[in-house]
């Protein structure tokens, strides 16, 4: 095997998601913290402040350079070179996550024990689902008070649709939760409850040990055994394959914040995780090690740092090996150029880098010629990358500027946030820029909208909310959209590539549109 596919194999790129407060900034810490990435676990910020308010997303705002650096993080563990791509925390950004999901191998799903299957994590799910990524489990605040954990698995497969094979099984919780038995290994890992800001030392102790209930307590031992007995009847078998293909999700429970069950977790999961996957094209598949260099856009961040105007966007490697002097072509501008500054993130530091490998993240300065989902590959190759889908938003708003006079930075200021991917605009048929309706998928995007025209293209705007609720893009056979069958409160729109969409105020209309129009398709989601 050659040195670049040796680098490439040991790489592993994942994203984390979860419903707010589940624990994910908690768990990635601590996985950095394994890695040897910090010093002591505490450090991963930037998301805290998006939680509630504006005035909050401001506060992001100053400490954007965080947050931008922590929006991927680079580390080693046991030969293995870990990619995790961070998500926002706050689900008015939960655009931003699903993209982040088209750059990764696998997800961890993290899920509160006492809470179960939340909202959040249910529609990240489903982007998941739809690249058919290995998806892992982690049950975390195992710690706390916690449903039992029959029913958290019964909940996530009747929920979510995937089929759960137990890595461990916990031992109590709350205050009697004494750790938790490893099914595959049969041995128990005791807690033994820690302040979370080392790595705790963990017994192994044999479920025949006959000081076991000493250490687990009476109850909890005859509970385990009852338990063990009916997993091994009823719980499925372990299928790599199925794991794979994202149709079985290995569970595990634990505590991230007292750092219980952390390690062996990661362990597991970087034996099950593949290394980088194959990516489509309309021209088939590119192998991760394939000599040639290929990438995509998945993610863009404008004006990090105001004074110099800068734009970073972030390109997933699919394959081959990106050194820094080399020569690329941007398939969607059809250009050769060098990329400015490649950087690549390690926890809180960016660095400058000369090479990277399929699997990695860089980010290269972009004076405004990337869009999402555009593809960079070596001279001479013309692939194009399979685009990023673009997911229905659920709020709308007519805008427009407040002063004739700044039309121009008007159409700017839309256009560049629209390219990064923070709002969706949508034009009537036949109407120029002026006025656009743009979509969101969480309303806290539409304030960082104003704040960002008026503080870095120094425009007002005037917002007017608009009652609709729903998007939907038109498939189908559909010759002419404008001779569609449609209720007096549903428009007709377009998007940026002058695709065909439907704006509804009720899921009503929508059955009232399919009914009326044959042939009709609506989605809710575009493939990019
Ligand atoms: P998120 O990124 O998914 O939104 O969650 P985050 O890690 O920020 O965790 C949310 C809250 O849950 C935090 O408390 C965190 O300390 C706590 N937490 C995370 N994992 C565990 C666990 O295993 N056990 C227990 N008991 N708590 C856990 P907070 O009070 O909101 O924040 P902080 O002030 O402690 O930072």
């Amino acid at each position: 095997m050659s040195a670049m596919q040796e680098e490439i194999r040991r790489r592993r790129t994942f994203a984390i998601i979860s419903h707010p407060d589940a624990g994910k900034t908690t768990l990635t810490e601590k996985l950095l913290l394994y890695g040897g990435a910090i010093a002591l676990a505490g450090s991963v910020k930037g998301k805290k402040n998006s939680r509630h308010a504006v005035s909050d997303w401001m506060e992001i705002e100053k400490q954007r350079g965080i947050s931008v650096t922590s929006s991927v993080m680079q580390f080693n563990y046991q030969g293995f070179c870990i990619n995790i791509l961070d998500t926002p925390g706050h689900q008015d950004f939960s655009e931003d996550t699903y993209r982040t999901l088209m750059a990764a191998d696998a997800a961890i799903m993290v899920i509160d024990a006492s809470k179960g299957v939340e909202n959040q994590t249910r529609k990240l799910f489903k982007v998941c689902v739809m690249r058919h990524i290995p998806i892992f489990t982690f049950i975390n605040k195992m710690d706390r008070e916690a449903r039992n954990p029959f029913d958290l698995l019964e909940q996530i497969e009747q929920e979510l649709g995937i089929k759960t094979y137990a890595v461990n099984w916990p031992i109590g919780c709350g205050k009697e939760f004494r750790g938790v038995f490893d099914l595959e290994t049969r041995h128990i890992l005791s807690f033994e409850g820690d302040s979370g800001k080392h790595m705790v030392s963990q017994t192994a102790v044999s479920p025949d040990d006959p000081n076991l209930a000493a250490v687990i307590g009476k109850e909890n031992h005859a509970q385990l055994a009852e338990d063990i007995e009916l997993l091994d009847g009823a719980s499925e078998e372990f299928d790599l394959e199925a794991i794979r293909a994202g149709e079985l999700s290995p569970v595990f429970f634990g505590s991230a914040l007292t750092n219980f069950g952390v390690e062996p977790f990661l362990r597991r999961f970087l034996e099950l995780t593949p290394p980088p996957l194959a990516r489509n094209t309309p021209e088939g598949e590119v192998s991760p090690f394939d000599e040639d260099f290929s990438a995509f856009v998945f993610k863009i961040q404008a004006n990090m740092n105001k004074a110099h105007r800068d734009r970073v966007t972030f390109l997933r490697i699919c394959s081959g090996k990106f050194t820094r002097e080399m020569e690329v072509y941007h398939v969607q501008g059809d250009k050769k150029m060098r990329l400015s500054q490649p950087q690549m993130m390690m926890a809180e530091n960016r660095e400058v880098i000369d090479e990277a490998y399929a699997g990695d993240i860089i980010g290269v300065f972009d004076p405004g010629l990337f869009s999402i989902g555009d593809t960079i590959c070596a001279p001479g190759k013309k692939i194009c990358f399979e685009g990023i889908p673009t997911f229905a938003p659920e709020h709308f708003a007519r805008i427009r500027h407040k002063d004739t006079m700044k039309r121009k930075q008007f159409v700017k200021g839309v256009m560049q946030i629209a390219q990064e991917g923070a709002i969706q605009i949508f034009h009537e048929p036949d109407t120029g820029m002026e006025e656009v309706i743009v979509g969101v998928v969480g309303v806290l995007q539409f304030e960082v909208f104003e704040h960002r025209m008026r503080t870095e293209y120094n425009t007002e705007i005037i917002r007017e909310n608009l009652g609709y609720q729903y998007i939907r893009w038109i498939g189908g056979n559909v010759e002419k959209p404008s001779a569609l069958t449609i209720s007096g409160d549903t428009k007709l729109v377009q998007d940026f590539r002058d695709q065909y969409l439907l704006l509804f105020t009720s899921e009503w209309n929508i059955r009232w549109a399919l009914e009326r129009n044959e042939g009709l398709e609506l989605l809710d989601f575009s493939k990019g």
